[in-house]
């Protein structure tokens, strides 16, 4: 369990189910995450993958709630997935989801502030990224916020979706385990 300023990231229980289906079937919120997004079928599914997870890397897509009320919010995180069809590459890669009623509070960017922390300081991994549709600019400006960079000259397609489809092209985020720790070095410098 980690806290931030405003939330506690958490293992997902059972009786998270519930509320992380009614995010995840809320048009709003689903505006810009073609269907295929969702890693494993049902909400059960993904929850019981993302606490897996958890226990073999130390970090997943966490259940977000309030610290002060203990409600549900939304998710964010990372997971470690394969981005060939060999297994062979591996990226760590973030995703962050808030219930429409709690957008515009800069809860995502605080969690996965987190993330990044927990990431860079407690393993080996040289960079995290985040791939999101062209057509979701809150999300870019979440990746921008953080301090991740958009990865230029490459056209994405979502290998699942027919390319003509709206939400087909992507864009990609990174950044590298150096880049944090300059950023942090940055924030932390005397005015
Ligand atoms: C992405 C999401 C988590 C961001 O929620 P949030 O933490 O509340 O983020 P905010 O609403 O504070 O917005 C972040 C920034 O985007 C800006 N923004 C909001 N709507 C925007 C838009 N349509 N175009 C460009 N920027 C936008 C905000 O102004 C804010 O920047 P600022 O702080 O400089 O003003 C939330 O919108 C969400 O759950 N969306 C649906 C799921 C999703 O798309 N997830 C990303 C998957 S890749």
């Amino acid at each position: 369990m980690f806290k931030t300023q405003n939330l506690t990231l958490r293992a997902w229980r059972d009786i998270d189910i519930k509320s992380f289906r009614n995010m995840m079937q809320d048009l709003e919120v689903m505006e810009f995450i073609p269907q295929e997004y969702m890693i494993c079928g049902d909400a059960a599914s993904n929850i019981k993958l993302f606490n897996e997870h958890l226990n073999q890397f130390g970090y997943t897509i966490f259940a977000c709630e309030l610290k002060e009320s203990g409600e549900f919010v939304g998710c964010a995180g990372a997971l470690q997935r394969s981005v060939d069809e060999q297994n062979t590459i591996k990226e760590t890669i973030i995703s962050f989801y808030m219930s429409r009623a709690y957008w515009g509070l800069g809860l995502a960017i605080e969690a996965i502030q987190k993330c990044f922390e927990i990431i860079f300081q407690d393993s080996c991994i040289d960079s995290v990224v985040g791939y999101t549709s062209t057509l979701n600019l809150r999300s870019q400006k979440v990746m921008q916020k953080l301090g991740m960079k958009k990865v230029q000259n490459i056209t994405l397609l979502h290998p699942k979706l027919p390319p003509d489809h709206r939400l087909a092209p992507h864009v990609k985020y990174c950044i590298s385990r150096g880049e944090y720790r300059i950023n942090l070095l940055e924030l932390h410098q005397p005015l």
